[in-house]
C-alpha cells in the first residue's frame, strides 16, 4: 500500500504557458444531463478528473452507454436506461450525484439517489432542490439515507429560491425541462456553469431561456435529441494558476479561459499590484516586486468566488500588510487555515472573517483538507521557502487533471512521490 504525496520544493518562479481544461462543475452537471436525451451527446473539452470518472461510473451503472473517444471527448447515449436508483457507493462519495435526482425524475419520472457526500464545509441541504422538484409535481422523500422522487406528471411551475443555489437552479432545470407547460426559476443561480448547462440543454432540443440573469424561464419540449457540445473552461482552474503566478512571482500566460468569468479575481489581483494583461481568451499574470494585503467578500457571481477563497487566502498570506477574507457562501469553509498556519502564515478566524498578516511562509508538512483547500496548499507551497509536502493529494485530483505534470511546465518544482 502506497501513500500518495506531492512534494514541492517553494521559491521558484514560474513562466510560460498553461492551458486551463473543461470545467469540472459544468462537466459534473452536463453530463448527468445527458440522461434527458435519447440520442447520442457527444461532449467535448470534459476535464479528466475523479468527479467526472466517478459520475460516468454512475450513468454506466444506471444503463447509459458511456464511450471515451479520447482523453477529452466523450459520446453519451442514454436512450435505454435499465434502472433509477443511482449506486450508493458511488452517490454518496461526490456532491454532485444531486444531479441525478432531477435529471432521472425529469426522462423517467422517478428518481432514488443516496443523500449527497462532497468536500465538507458547513451544512449543505438540498432543501431548495426538493422544493424545485416539488412545486412541478414530484412527491420527495428520504428514506434511510436515500432521496426519493417521484411523479406522475411533471408540470410547469414559478419556484422562488431562497438562496440562489447553484445545485438547486441546475437540478430544476434539469427536472423541467421534459415537464408540460413553462416553469420559471426566480433568484436563479448566474454562474457560468449553469448558463453552459442550459446552453447544453438547448443544444439537445430543449427550451431555457434567461440562463446567467435572475430569472430562467423553461417551456417544456416532448423529446431531446443528441449533438455535440463543447465545455466552458474552468472559471476556478484559471484562477488558480492564475494565483500561484502571483504568489510565487514570475510571468504566464493562462490560456483557454473566458476573460468575463474572470474579472473578480483580476481586479482583486490588480488591487494586489500583480500586473494583469487581458486578451482574447487568455490572461497574462506578471508578478515582481511585493503585494499588498486586500479585502476580499466572497459572492455568488458575478461575485468572487468562494470556490477560490482558499486559494486567495495563501496568496495574501504572503502579501504586505494586512488582509481580511469574508466568506458569505458557505458556513464553515476555513477549516484548512491550521494547515497555512503550518507553512507560518498569520492567520485568525473571527466568525465569517480570516484576517491575514502577510509574511514569509516556510515549507512543512501539510494535508490537503478538501479540493479548494489543497489547491491553496499548491499556492502556499510554491511561495514558501524549503520543501512543503502535501498529504491525501487524491482530494486535488477530484478537481485539477495531472497537477503536477501541468505545473512543471511552467517551472513549478513540484513532485507526486509514493510513501510506503
Ligand atoms: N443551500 C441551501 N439549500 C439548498 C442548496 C443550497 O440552503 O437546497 C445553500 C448552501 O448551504 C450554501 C449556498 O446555498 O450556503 C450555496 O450553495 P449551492 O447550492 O450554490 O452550492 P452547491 O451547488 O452545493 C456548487 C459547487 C461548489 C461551490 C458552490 C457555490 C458543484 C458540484 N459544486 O455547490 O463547488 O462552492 O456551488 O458556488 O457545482 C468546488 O468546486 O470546490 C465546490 C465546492
Amino acid at each position: 500500500m502506497f501513500l500518495e504525496k506531492l512534494e514541492i520544493t517553494g521559491g521558484n518562479r514560474l513562466c510560460g504557458e498553461i492551458s486551463v481544461c473543461g470545467a469540472k462543475n459544468a462537466a459534473v452537471a452536463i453530463i448527468p444531463a445527458a440522461l434527458l436525451v435519447e440520442g447520442v451527446c457527444r461532449i467535448e473539452n470534459v476535464p479528466d478528473i475523479k468527479d467526472v470518472q466517478l459520475i460516468l461510473q454512475m450513468l454506466t451503472h444506471l444503463g447509459a452507454k458511456v464511450e471515451k473517444l479520447d482523453v477529452n471527448t466523450i459520446e453519451i447515449d442514454s436512450t435505454s436506461l435499465k434502472t433509477h436508483v443511482a449506486a450508493y457507493d458511488m452517490a454518496s462519495r461526490m456532491r454532485a450525484s444531486y444531479y441525478l435526482l432531477g435529471a432521472l425524475l425529469g426522462r423517467l419520472g422517478k428518481a432514488e439517489v443516496a443523500l449527497p457526500g462532497g468536500c465538507n464545509f458547513g451544512q449543505r441541504p438540498i432543501n431548495l432542490h426538493e422544493k424545485g422538484f416539488r412545486a412541478i409535481g414530484a412527491k420527495v422523500t428520504t428514506i434511510r439515507g436515500q432521496v426519493i422522487a417521484t411523479a406522475e406528471e411533471l408540470h410547469g411551475n414559478s419556484i422562488y429560491l431562497d438562496t440562489a443555489s447553484v445545485g438547486a437552479t441546475i437540478n430544476i432545470m434539469l427536472a423541467a425541462v421534459l415537464a408540460k407547460g413553462r416553469t420559471v426559476i426566480e433568484n436563479a443561480a448566474k454562474e457560468p456553469h449553469v448558463v453552459d448547462v442550459a446552453n447544453f440543454l438547448n443544444t439537445m432540443g430543449a427550451n431555457v431561456r434567461g440562463a446567467g440573469t435572475d430569472i430562467i424561464r423553461i417551456n417544456g419540449v416532448e423529446k431531446m435529441h443528441g449533438g455535440a457540445y463543447s465545455i466552458i473552461p474552468d472559471q476556478i482552474e484559471a484562477g488558480t494558476f492564475m494565483l500561484a503566478a502571483a504568489a510565487a512571482g514570475g510571468d504566464v500566460l493562462v490560456k483557454n479561459v473566458i476573460p468575463r468569468h474572470m474579472e473578480s479575481i483580476c481586479s482583486k489581483l490588480e488591487e494586489m499590484g500583480v500586473e494583469i494583461t487581458e486578451y482574447d481568451d487568455s490572461i497574462r499574470v506578471r508578478r515582481d516586486g511585493a503585494i499588498h494585503g486586500v479585502r476580499v467578500k466572497t459572492r455568488y457571481y458575478p461575485g468572487f468566488p468562494t470556490d477560490m477563497q482558499p486559494q486567495m487566502a495563501a496568496l495574501l498570506s504572503t502579501a504586505e500588510g494586512e488582509s481580511t477574507i469574508t466568506e458569505d457562501v458557505w458556513d464553515n469553509r476555513f477549516q484548512y487555515i491550521g494547515e497555512l498556519q503550518r507553512l507560518g502564515a498569520d492567520i485568525r478566524v473571527e466568525g465569517r472573517s480570516a484576517i491575514i498578516n502577510g509574511g514569509r511562509l516556510y515549507g512543512a508538512p501539510v494535508r490537503a483538507t478538501d479540493l479548494r483547500a489543497g489547491a491553496a496548499m499548491i499556492i502556499a507551497g510554491l511561495a514558501a521557502e524549503g520543501k512543503t509536502i502535501i498529504n491525501d493529494p487524491h482530494y486535488i485530483d477530484r478537481g485539477y487533471s495531472n497537477i503536477e505534470v501541468r505545473l512543471r511546465s511552467i517551472g513549478a518544482k513540484i513532485e507526486r512521490i509514493y510513501e510506503v
